[in-house]
């Protein structure tokens, strides 16, 4: 189920759709300016990724290629990186700008990667050039999903095995 917005942010049609908060214009604005610092020269499709960590810090990330191509890597895994390395620890929020006004919602690589540290219903905020387009939940990117609490009832994780 797409969310996709004919208009502004104002015009939420979902549950999640309250009058759009400070904080997620915040992040919408972080993803949009740190998408100018993308090394896309490969793809020519700069991304950038801002999250919402729950000490109320917004961290962010841009897609980094590499001439050997598998080796790059997507904006928001190097914001989940940033915000590690900061000391957050839960996804409040995530915002992903694309380069257009077509949606670049987060690849399937990312969508396991947001579930690490997130909640079925973390909104996903996706903006155009330069504000948000479309929002969806993790669930509804990647539903019936295997995450943390899957491993529940494993006595010994495989590290300490
Ligand atoms: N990309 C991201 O960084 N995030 C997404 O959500 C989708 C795709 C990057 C990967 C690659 O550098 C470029 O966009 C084209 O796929």
């Amino acid at each position: 189920m797409c969310h996709a917005l004919p208009g502004s942010a104002a015009e939420f049609a979902s549950p999640l759709a309250a009058p759009m908060s400070d904080q997620y214009e915040d992040l919408i604005a972080e993803a949009c300016r740190v998408r100018e610092h993308a090394h896309a020269p490969y793809s020519d499709h700069p991304v950038g990724a801002a999250i919402l960590d729950e000490h109320g810090t917004i961290h962010a990330g841009c897609n980094v290629e590499n001439a050997a191509y598998p080796q790059g890597s997507c904006a928001e895994a190097g914001a989940i990186s940033v915000m590690i390395a900061a000391g957050g620890r839960r996804i409040l929020a995530i915002a992903v700008a694309g380069p257009g006004d077509h949606l670049c919602t987060p690849c399937g690589g990312c969508r396991q990667r947001i579930r690490e540290f997130a909640a079925p219903d973390t909104p996903i905020l996706i903006a155009g050039r330069d504000s948000l387009i479309a929002r969806f939940t993790l669930a509804e990117l990647l539903p019936e999903s295997f995450g943390p609490d899957n491993l529940e009832g494993i006595t010994a994780k495989p590290a300490e095995a």
